[in-house]
């Protein structure tokens, strides 16, 4: 089928303002966005710039803004969008260069949450592992598969009011490490999401649940964490 794709552009080094091209493109309708940017860089203009690596929605690299929604490139195929494609950079971070944006902001609040396991104690003597039940496994397994896209927090409009707001994502590894048996920093990161830019800047939007291409219930773990914060009860 022949895709008419309109890309957004910036190029700080000669552009006073952004705009965007068209390019029309013959292209099987099983072809993700991913592969109809590739054949516009290596067809069109090389100059086009855009962020992947794994290409098979692992990497998390090639979030953008596909007919209005966040969406990975490599997994968003042409059938599902019809003829007409748009695709803009992600909102609420600075454009770089055409579709890529500043995450510099987005991993500092990663940082922020302490995104990594903590516990002094000794290993067990028995074995070189901490042992968990299935059950208390399964309490953050959904938090564990977030690849940090960041789909979530630049859907989300606490986060466009102003990059402060520590966003979906940051959150989702909070989680991922609060409700984590093993874990011994849960309070340490409840007091850190109870400041004024942590969850309760999130006013249950859903854009970051409808967002993510993990399929993660974010809103609902947002929710947990805040009835955590309440209750300081982490079952
Ligand atoms: Fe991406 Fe989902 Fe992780 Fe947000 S929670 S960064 S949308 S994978
Ligand atoms: Fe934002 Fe998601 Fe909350 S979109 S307001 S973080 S439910
Ligand atoms: Fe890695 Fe799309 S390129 S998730």
């Amino acid at each position: 089928m022949l895709v008419t794709l309109k890309v957004f552009r910036f190029n700080p080094d000669v552009d006073k303002k952004w705009h965007y091209e068209t390019y029309k493109i013959e292209a099987p309708e099983t072809d993700r966005i991913l592969d109809l940017l590739e054949k516009v860089k290596g067809h069109f203009d090389g100059t086009l710039s855009f962020r992947r690596s794994c290409a098979h929605g692992v990497c998390g690299s090639d979030a953008m803004r596909i007919n209005g929604r966040n969406q990975l490139a490599c997994k968003t195929l042409v059938r599902d969008l019809g003829d007409k494609i748009t695709v803009e950079p992600i909102l609420g971070l600075k454009v770089i260069k055409d579709l890529i944006v500043d995450m510099e902001p987005f991993f500092d609040h990663y940082k922020t949450v302490l995104p990594f396991f903590i516990n002094n104690d000794p290993l067990p003597e028995n074995g070189k592992e901490r042992l968990q039940s299935p059950e208390e496994r399964a309490r953050f397994d959904e938090t564990t598969k977030c690849i940090l896209c960041a789909c979530c927090t630049t859907s989300c409009p606490s986060f466009w009011a102003g990059e402060t707001y520590l966003g979906p994502a940051a959150l989702v590894t909070a989680h991922r490490f609060i409700f984590d048996s093993r874990d011994q920093a849960a309070s340490e990161r409840l007091k850190i999401i109870s400041e004024t830019d942590g969850v309760s800047r999130c006013h249950t939007v859903f854009n970051c649940t409808m967002a993510c291409p993990r399929e993660i219930q974010i809103t609902k773990a947002i929710g947990e964490l805040k009835l955590a914060m309440i209750t300081g009860k982490l079952d």
